[in-house]
């Protein structure tokens, strides 16, 4: 059985993320999405909350789980018996960290391959950052975000 994993934040996902986990999901057996700690940045969700959330967002999609860790990925592909890391390209932007990144995880472990996704040209622009700077200063959200999870982001910054 193939399980791939898709690794990230999400704090919170977005319709960029959702094309991501749609496409990749076609691509294995089964797909996990894990919620992980990125030691650089300071998220606005709770861990149990982006689990929620995308929780939400993956509904209706039959092969999707969606799991939190906290330690280093590597560990985690072991612990789900998995060798394949999905990841998202947006810009050449995000392609040096991602090198970075994916060499960093082969060099820990050879077995484990990268797989990089092309992301839909509509939400190249897209950033789970952009979202709650316009959650926080009351821009609409419509379109960029799933519209299950749309009020909950919302409310976490007031109404
Ligand atoms: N659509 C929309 N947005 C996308 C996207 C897509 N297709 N692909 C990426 N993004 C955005 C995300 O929204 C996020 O935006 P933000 O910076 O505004 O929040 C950004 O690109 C990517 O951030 P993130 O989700 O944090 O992913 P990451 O590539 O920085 O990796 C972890 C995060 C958690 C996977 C990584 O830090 C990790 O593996 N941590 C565990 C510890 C570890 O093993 N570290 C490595 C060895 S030291």
């Amino acid at each position: 059985m193939s399980i791939y994993v898709y690794p990230g934040s999400f704090d919170p996902v977005t319709n960029g993320h959702m094309d991501i986990i749609q496409r990749a999901a076609k691509l294995c057996d089964k797909l996990v999405v894990a919620v992980l700690v990125n030691s650089s940045k300071n998220p606005i969700f709770t861990l149990d909350e982006r689990v929620d959330l995308l929780k939400c967002a993956v509904k209706g999609i039959d092969n999707v789980e969606i799991e939190s860790f906290s330690g280093l990925l590597i560990d985690y592909m072991k612990k789900k018996n998995s060798k394949v890391i999905i990841k998202g390209l947006r810009a050449v932007s995000d392609f040096e960290y991602e090198l970075q990144m994916a060499l960093l995880n082969k060099n820990l472990d050879s077995d484990i391959e990268t797989l990089f996704m092309m992301t839909n040209i509509h939400y190249s622009f897209l950033s789970s950052s952009s979202v709650r700077e316009l959650a926080r200063n009351k821009g609409k959200i419509d379109g960029l975000v799933p519209d299950c999870i749309k009020d909950r982001i919302i409310d976490k910054f007031g109404k």
